[in-house]
């Protein structure tokens, strides 16, 4: 399976920075008919970014979080073909060490539980339109876990779980699920993670060229092709090397 972006209709979430501004700034270059750029303060993508992005981006309120909201850009996006699940937070707490369990469910509702929503709300959509695409922004701790940030990497797991499940539930009607697993990006998520870090046009070229060459997994970074390479070698090394990087 795989689509041409020209032509598309797509929605990003999570547009106010990081990685999904340009992942609409890509989409627009790759001839996109339409983008939905979502955030949960769209006045603010607005007052920032219409400008330059004009007539064929579309901006609205979404938290990925919220079921009303997930139902109302299900039903306004009835043309969508492209759906990618950006939105993401890391609160950067082990399991132990987190002073309780707040975080780590604060990061399965919106990096596990906010995709679910977005995947259930647009699959018949995305069927009616001929089958599309679905681009779920992981990392590559959703292959491996980092103590440091341990809950973050559990929320990961768990929506690529998501991501495998739903890839089979939705082949019947033509619909590609990808998995984007990155290592560090220079965004904010990561201001006090060390370099090497991926420029976010980087992560974003690698996963709409999947979109466009029909490739299920993508890692993009030389960090993330060196884990999934190790993964497939000898899995406890790298957990082993992962474990060096404990909260505290
Ligand atoms: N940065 C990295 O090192 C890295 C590595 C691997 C994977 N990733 C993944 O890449 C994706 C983009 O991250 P980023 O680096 O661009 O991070 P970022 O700069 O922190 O941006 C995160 C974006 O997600 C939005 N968001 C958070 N919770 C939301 C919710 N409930 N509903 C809607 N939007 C929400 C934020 O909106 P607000 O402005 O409203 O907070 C923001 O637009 C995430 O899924 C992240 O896990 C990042």
């Amino acid at each position: 399976m795989a689509m041409k972006l020209d032509g598309a209709v797509a929605l990003v979430t999570g547009t106010s920075r990081g990685v999904g501004v340009k992942y609409v700034d890509a989409l627009l270059a790759r001839g996109a008919a339409k983008v939905y750029a979502t955030a949960r303060d769209p006045a603010a993508v607005i007052e920032r970014h219409a400008d330059a992005w004009g007539p064929r981006v579309e901006v609205f309120g979404l938290d990925v979080t919220d079921a009303a909201q997930v139902a109302d850009a299900a039903n306004r996006c009835a043309d969508l073909t492209v759906l990618i699940n950006n939105a993401g937070i890391n609160r950067m707490q082990g399991f132990v060490a987190a002073r309780s369990a707040t975080d780590a469910r604060a990061e399965m509702a919106t990096n596990y539980f906010g995709t679910l929503s977005m995947v259930r709300a647009f699959a018949s959509t995305l069927g009616a339109n001929g089958g599309g695409a679905i681009v779920n922004m992981l990392s590559i701790l959703a292959r491996a876990t980092m103590p440091v940030m341990g809950s973050l990497c559990a929320s990961k797991a768990a929506a690529f779980a998501l991501t495998q499940g739903v890839r089979a539930e939705l082949r019947a009607q033509g619909t590609q699920v990808i998995a984007v697993m990155p290592g560090a990006i220079d965004t904010d998520m990561s201001r006090d993670f060390p370099p090497p870090k991926l420029a976010p046009e980087a992560v974003v070229a690698a996963a709409l060229d999947a979109v466009e060459a029909g490739v299920d997994d993508v890692y993009p970074g030389a960090m993330a092709e060196q884990l999934a390479a190790g993964l497939a070698r000898d899995y406890r090394a790298v957990e082993a090397q992962l474990a060096k990087r404990l909260p505290g």
